[in-house]
């Protein structure tokens, strides 16, 4: 078991000595370590179960300590970190040598953010090095979005668990490369394709562009354990299901004929940031009640609504029609 707490001086030794700590973001709890250090980094990959090609993404308290690991930092890119860091948004910026290539899988690359939360930030201040840290689930789980997630997780591989409480967003950051002076959107986040319009005034979606790959978007992640299906309308759907052991994921709706306790309403406010928030934290609960099936629909598809819908379609096991 993991010990859970707020002690930032007990997770600088551990990180010092080379150990990982769970550390909270504003979007999802990060599994810390080193990220100069090859024995951390190996660490990280064989706890995660996380296939070795799959770069980690470092984690650093300012600009000015970010400079030394990357060889430019782009305008469009600073311009893009000026209105949205500290937060949720990850740049894939030129390494510099500073940065072990274990770290980026070899790739001449680096995924850099500057996260939102106070405890994470005093810790990377209190650091002598920045830290790398994926997302603290076993390779294709569920991301965790709240320390006992994590305990759940990974609790028998690591010390300690800086606890930092539910996460804010409760969606991996939004994740931007570039192809010259263009970003990219590789993975759609909390911060959305009209937010990063709104700086740079020009855009490409990753999926025109195979050209930059991140791992993030292989096809099946982020998933329960119980088969999750994914559907436009519960209601329709729903008949065919009745006889079964489900679950239900929902914005809004509550279904008469469906145990109250197996099913989960995501904002009764219709407010996709909240649902957003409770999304993994609903996932990873109704996979601890031992259903058949979990069943649940595509979210409006705006907003934050389209980085839902993008982890709704990794983690369904089946897309109902
Ligand atoms: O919100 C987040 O980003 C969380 C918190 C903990 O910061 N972290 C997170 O890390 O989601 P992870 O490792 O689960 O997802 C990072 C993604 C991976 O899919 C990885 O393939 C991609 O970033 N990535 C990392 N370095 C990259 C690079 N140099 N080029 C392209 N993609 C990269
Ligand atoms: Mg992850």
């Amino acid at each position: 078991m993991a010990t859970i707490g707020k002690d930032i001086e007990k997770a600088c030794e551990l990180l010092c000595a080379d150990e990982l700590v769970a550390i909270p973001t504003e979007t999802v709890y990060g599994l810390a370590g080193n990220a100069l250090s090859l024995a951390a980094i190996d660490k990280i990959y064989t706890t995660k179960m996380r296939p070795r090609q799959n770069p980690l993404i470092l984690h650093a308290p300012n600009i000015a300590s970010i400079r030394p690991t990357i060889l430019n930092f782009p305008q469009i890119a600073y311009d893009l970190a000026a209105a949205f860091w500290p937060g949720p948004l990850t740049l894939i910026l030129p390494k510099s040598n500073l940065i072990p290539d274990e770290l980026t899988a070899q790739q001449d690359s680096v995924a850099i953010r500057i996260p939102d939360h106070p405890l994470t930030l005093e810790l990377l201040q209190a650091l002598p090095f920045p830290l790398a840290a994926p997302s603290a689930n076993p390779y294709g789980y569920i991301s965790p979005t709240c320390p006992e997630h994590v305990e759940k997780q990974l609790g028998n591989n690591i010390k300690y668990i800086l606890d930092g409480g539910t996460c804010r967003r409760g969606i991996e950051s939004t994740i931007v490369g570039f192809e010259d002076e263009t970003p990219v959107i590789l993975r759609q986040g909390v911060i959305t394709e009209k937010d990063i319009l709104r700086i740079s005034g020009t855009i490409k979606l990753a999926q025109e562009h195979a050209k930059i790959v991140t791992a993030g978007m292989s096809k099946s992640h982020y998933s329960p354990l119980t088969p999750l299906y994914l559907c436009s309308d519960i209601v329709t759907i729903l008949p065919r299901y009745l006889d079964r052991n489900i679950g239900i994921i929902s914005l809004n709706q509550f279904f008469e004929d469906i145990n109250a306790d197996h099913q989960i309403r995501l904002s009764l406010a219709n407010d996709l940031n909240e649902a957003a928030k409770n999304l993994y934290a609903a996932m990873n609960h109704l996979d601890t009640l031992g259903l058949e099936i979990i069943l649940t629909e595509y979210l409006p598809n705006e907003g934050v609504g389209k980085a839902m819908n993008d982890r709704l379609d990794r983690a369904a096991h089946k897309v109902l029609n």
